[in-house]
């Protein structure tokens, strides 16, 4: 086994070649994922849904949804949330609308998109981002409070409020919670409504245009282009995802996640 690093952050581990996901040493990768964010795992062999339970369970209990335990992530004809739709995905945290925050996502690719085009899935290392701020302008940030508002169309919905920064449950270091806003892609299918606590629209929006700016151009974000057979495990409470749009055939992508609490 050999690991060498994920540019901009996160380690990629490469098995030999058809590795076993249960040869792997479980505190290691646990400890390696609050460290490091992100951790892809190349050359293991394919599970199938509940060899992926057991793996994940190793980690703690799995969040049940209305699904179950594993999501399907494929692009649907008539989407009623717009994770299914061919449109980008706007950075969000995952559980933000439910009782629980999971702490790991951990996704198998079953089909990449790789030579279509389209369908990244994209990170943001909000403890790094936060890190590589300039102070005045993480003071700007420090206090905020954003309140997010969305309808029940598929498995979460619901409004929830949260400070922008806040620490990492687990590791104590600095962290940021966001859902973008003013997704062009999200106005029809699922918009969330989002507002600044205590701010007029005028500067809540203005505040929310900047923090979006700040993220795309953080060098801590990364765009991940799916190979089948991928792995991917990330660290819920530090990064935010979201998906780049599909272009061409890159419909053919096929994903399926499981949430560790
Ligand atoms: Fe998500």
């Amino acid at each position: 086994m050999n690991t060498v690093a994920n540019e901009p952050f996160g380690l990629i581990i490469q098995a030999e070649e058809n590795g076993s996901l249960f040869s792997l040493d479980k505190d290691q990768i646990e400890k390696s994922l609050l460290d490091n964010g992100l951790l892809l795992l190349r050359n293991f062999s394919p599970t199938d849904n509940e060899q992926m339970c057991t793996f994940a369970s190793q980690f703690g209990d799995l969040m049940k949804w209305d699904f179950g335990y594993v999501l399907e992530l494929q692009i649907r004809q008539e989407p009623e949330n717009h994770i299914f739709s061919q449109g980008r995905v706007e950075l969000h945290w995952d559980g933000a609308f439910a009782h629980a925050v999971p702490r790991f996502n951990f996704f198998q690719c079953i089909e990449g998109s790789a030579e279509s085009g389209g369908g990244e899935t994209t990170f943001l290392n909000t403890v790094k981002f936060l890190e590589s701020l300039p102070a005045d302008q993480l003071e700007q940030l420090q206090d905020l409070v954003i309140r997010y508002e969305t309808e029940k169309k598929a498995h979460y919905g619901g409004s929830v409020e949260a400070p922008l920064i806040s620490h990492h449950p687990l590791t104590n270091k600095l962290r940021m919670q966001f859902i973008e806003p003013f997704n062009e892609d999200n106005v029809e299918v699922n918009p969330v409504i989002t507002e600044v606590v205590g701010k007029d629209k005028e500067e809540g929006d203005n505040l929310l245009r900047l923090i979006n700016q700040l993220c795309y151009q953080s060098r801590y974000f990364y765009d991940h282009q799916w190979i089948k057979g991928d792995y991917l495990m990330v660290d819920n409470h530090s990064l935010l995802h979201g998906r780049r749009r599909f272009e061409g055939h890159g419909l053919s992508r096929s994903l399926k996640r499981i949430h560790i609490l």
